[in-house]
């Protein structure tokens, strides 16, 4: 793209940084949202960025979605020395058994040769059973260890789109669409201001959790993302590394 041309990818990288204020930023060239093989690439840089950052022990909580299962899908074996556990950062957000969090942790320990722990707390039950699930001492070892996770590794997506590929009930997409709700991560739906507008009642981490993690990744391309990832990083309290593609970065530089 001629943006990149002007100014070579560490100069757009940089400007990125200081703009969402991030820790840092690695784009990818493409637009992720034309090409598929763009994903993967985003995939390949944020899983070599994650690996850069293990040593020892390693709790990671990790989000669903298809950019972060492409991520699970360029890992590689850890080395020695690197200890890892991967957990799901929250419960249930709705999405289907290839999006879920679960999953997406399972493929990461495999490709790893590292392990997971898995997290079934259920969509849509009443308080009164979701209280009393939250009781059970396999779920609240889930929960300890989500709690002692040193990396959180991503995904930020379109808030219309996630309420409905979701499947959402009517009247919180109603709550989301008044808000005027332009993006989402971690089930929180968040507007143009970084403010929550809506957010799904579920475990494990919540947005302010995030600030004493020493790792945070998040992984988000095409241009279609860019209002969301800017409402995001509005929203969080973490010192972000973000990995984009060049679309994205292009649309976030010009404002
Ligand atoms: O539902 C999990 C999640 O990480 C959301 O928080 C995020 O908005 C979405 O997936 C991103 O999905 P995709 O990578 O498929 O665009």
């Amino acid at each position: 793209g001629i943006m990149r041309e002007v100014m070579g990818i560490d100069i757009m990288e940089k400007k990125l940084r200081d703009i969402l204020n991030l820790k840092e930023a690695v784009i990818v060239p493409g637009n992720s949202d034309e090409s598929p093989w763009v994903k993967s690439e985003l995939g390949k840089a944020a899983a070599a960025r994650m690996k850069r950052e293990w040593q020892g022990e390693n709790i990671i909580a990790v989000t669903g979605g298809s950019t972060i299962a492409e991520v699970a899908n360029m890992l590689t074996p850890a080395t020695n020395g690197q200890n890892l556990l991967f957990v799901p950062a929250r419960g249930g957000l709705g999405e289907n058994v290839h999006n879920q969090a679960n999953t997406i942790a399972a493929q990461m320990a495999h490709k790893t040769n590292a392990s997971y722990k898995v997290l079934y707390v259920p969509d849509q039950v009443s308080d009164e059973a979701y209280q009393s699930f939250l009781k059970d001492p396999g779920i609240k070892e889930v929960f300890s260890l989500i709690k002692q996770a040193n990396m959180v590794i991503h995904g930020i997506g379109d808030a219309m789109k996630m309420a409905e590929r979701r499947k959402t009930p009517l009247e919180n997409i109603k709550i989301i669409e008044e808000g005027h709700a332009v993006g989402e991560a971690f089930g929180y739906y968040f507007n143009e201001n970084g403010e929550i507008v809506y957010k799904v009642r579920t475990v494990g981490i919540q947005l302010n959790d995030l600030k004493p993690i020493q790792s945070v990744i998040a992984v988000a391309g095409g241009t279609s993302k860019a209002k969301a990832i800017s409402s995001y990083m509005k929203a969080t309290p973490a010192s972000t590394i973000l990995i984009t593609d060049e679309a994205a970065a292009i649309e976030l530089i010009k404002g």
